[in-house]
């Protein structure tokens, strides 16, 4: 369903940054992957390859056999219909409140009052913030503008979730729960990609794993136990 052949992301700064070097892999419908890595390894990149907010530098990121970096301008949207997306920095809007953050891709796509009103519900009570939906982002902790982060990629029904660091903020118990949750999504059929470096939470779940730094693979997809518990222990080294 997902796959990278050689992709390649440069960003031209000071200097030129090469945030993904030959990346190759790829997913089958209903997977679910972990992608692991420390700051500056390329997750996020990787991320907005997917949903065409930039376009590989060369090589190709393919979803369903389509290349998405040669999509024409007006399909895009229908691209992002298919596609969830939590963000790392959430990109809420302070200006409306929980609901309307939570139902404004349902507003943009033409839905009536009563399926948005429906669907919004039921994603705002998956992610337990129902008594929330009049509130605005401002007034909310941070775990749960983070469920309103999630609320509204569920809203969409997506085929594919991506999830950008979903339990960086978190204490482990919301980081479990927001993990569970993830779990019973993919249960039901979505494909899953979710960004991390919270060691702990890939160790819980047994799901493979793609380890990349300085934007190269370094080793995946794999659930090796020794392998990860390996990665794991340089990993901390790493981020002391
Ligand atoms: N818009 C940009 N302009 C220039 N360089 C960028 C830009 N976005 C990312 N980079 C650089 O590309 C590399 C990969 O960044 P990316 O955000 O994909 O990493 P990440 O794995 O998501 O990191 P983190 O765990 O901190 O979120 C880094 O060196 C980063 O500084
Ligand atoms: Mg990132």
């Amino acid at each position: 369903m997902i796959s990278f052949h050689n992709a390649c992301k440069t960003y031209q700064h000071d200097s030129t940054i090469r945030a993904l070097d030959n990346l190759s892999f790829s997913m089958e419908k209903g997977d679910f992957y972990f992608i692991l890595g420390p700051s500056g390894a390329g997750k996020t990149t990787l991320m907005r390859l997917l949903y065409r907010d930039l376009k590989p530098t060369s090589g190709q990121v393919l979803i369903d056999g389509r290349n998405i970096g040669k999509l024409p301008e007006k399909e895009i949207p229908y691209l992002r219909r298919r596609i969830g997306v939590v963000f790392q920095d959430f990109k809420l809007l302070n200006d409306r409140t929980v609901f309307e953050n939570v139902a404004i891709s349902l507003l943009v796509q033409g839905e009536d009052k009563y399926e948005i009103n429906r669907r919004v519900m039921r994603a705002l009570d998956q992610v337990e913030l129902t008594d929330k939906r009049d509130m605005n982002p401002r007034q909310l902790a941070g775990g749960e503008a983070q469920r309103v982060s999630m609320a509204r990629a569920l809203v969409k029904e997506p085929e594919i979730l991506l999830a950008d660091e979903p339990t960086g903020n978190l204490d482990p118990a919301l980081a479990d729960n927001i993990m569970d949750q993830f779990d019973a999504i993919n249960r039901r059929g979505t494909t899953l990609l979710v960004a991390t470096h919270d060691y702990r939470t890939v160790q819980r779940y047994d799901f493979p794993c793609i380890v990349l730094k300085d934007g190269r693979l370094i080793e995946g997809p794999t659930r090796d136990p020794h392998h990860l518990r390996a990665f794991v222990g340089n990993y901390r080294e790493e981020v002391k």
